[in-house]
């Protein structure tokens, strides 16, 4: 009689797959938060909107994304902490950040608007369906509109490649990621951003900049992001009076 072979566990087909990039680049910017290279501007944004004039034609052909969930705001806004980003991270290229970021959320305007808030900002809802379904949009408006402004295959692809799993990959895959993520994440912490969002979420100011503190802040994940998050969050709590009206 013949002894059975031990079986070999298997990792089994739930077993999620090695990042290879997010490896790398956690090896790579082992330091969290990533410390400045360069000029980290702790102001209020709106001293510094994005002043480029080249992208002007790339908003345009994504006027009507920008009329959905708030992106008027949310994207111009974001895109301003972009560039101060790249200031302070000058090793990264600063054109993918600039473009990933004025891109990344243009995916709302073709998804079901009433499951935006049901189910967007609602449980777990980065791992909401119409999070995967916001990001895959995304990536369509980019290769929409990019290669007649000039853009390069490679390049489109890029910013896809950061649009896609922005909001539901838990981890960044290059500086350029990790810089458009963080520049999505500091709009919140302007008083713009506090306005729109905290009633997204169905939250009082004060409860949301708490939860900007605890929540948000640790998932930056450059210094000069947190830098500016905190500066603006003790200016807006004191704008907004939240220690107060609670
Ligand atoms: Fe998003
Ligand atoms: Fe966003």
């Amino acid at each position: 009689m013949s002894t059975p072979k031990t079986p070999v566990a298997s990792a089994g087909p739930t077993a999620e797959p090695a990042d290879v990039l997010a490896e790398a680049f956690a090896a790579a910017y082992s330091v969290r938060p990533v410390p400045a290279a360069g000029p980290v501007d702790t102001t209020a944004i709106c001293n510094t909107p994005a002043a480029l004039e080249e992208l002007d034609a790339l908003w345009k052909a994504v006027v009507q994304e920008t009329r959905t969930r708030g992106n008027d705001i949310h994207l111009p806004i974001s895109l301003a902490f972009a560039e101060r980003l790249c200031r302070a991270y000058p090793d990264a290229d600063a054109e993918l950040v600039r473009v990933a970021t004025l891109l990344h959320d243009t995916g709302w305007a073709h998804v079901d608007e009433s499951r935006i808030i049901s189910e967007g900002f609602s449980g777990d809802w980065r791992k909401a369906a119409i999070r995967y379904e916001h990001e895959q949009q995304g990536c369509n408006v980019a290769r929409r509109v990019l290669p007649g402004l000039g853009y390069s295959p490679d390049f489109v692809e890029h910013v896809c490649e950061i649009i896609d799993g922005h909001d539901t990959r838990p981890v960044a895959r290059s500086l350029e990621d990790a810089l458009m993520r963080d520049a999505d994440r500091l709009w919140r912490f302007d008083r713009a951003g506090i306005a729109l969002a905290s009633s997204w979420f169905g939250m009082d100011p004060a409860t949301y900049t708490e939860r900007l503190a605890t929540e948000i802040v640790p998932e930056l994940i450059t210094q000069a992001a947190v830098d500016m998050a905190t500066a603006d969050l003790n200016r807006s709590n004191a704008l907004l009076k939240t220690g107060v009206i609670r």
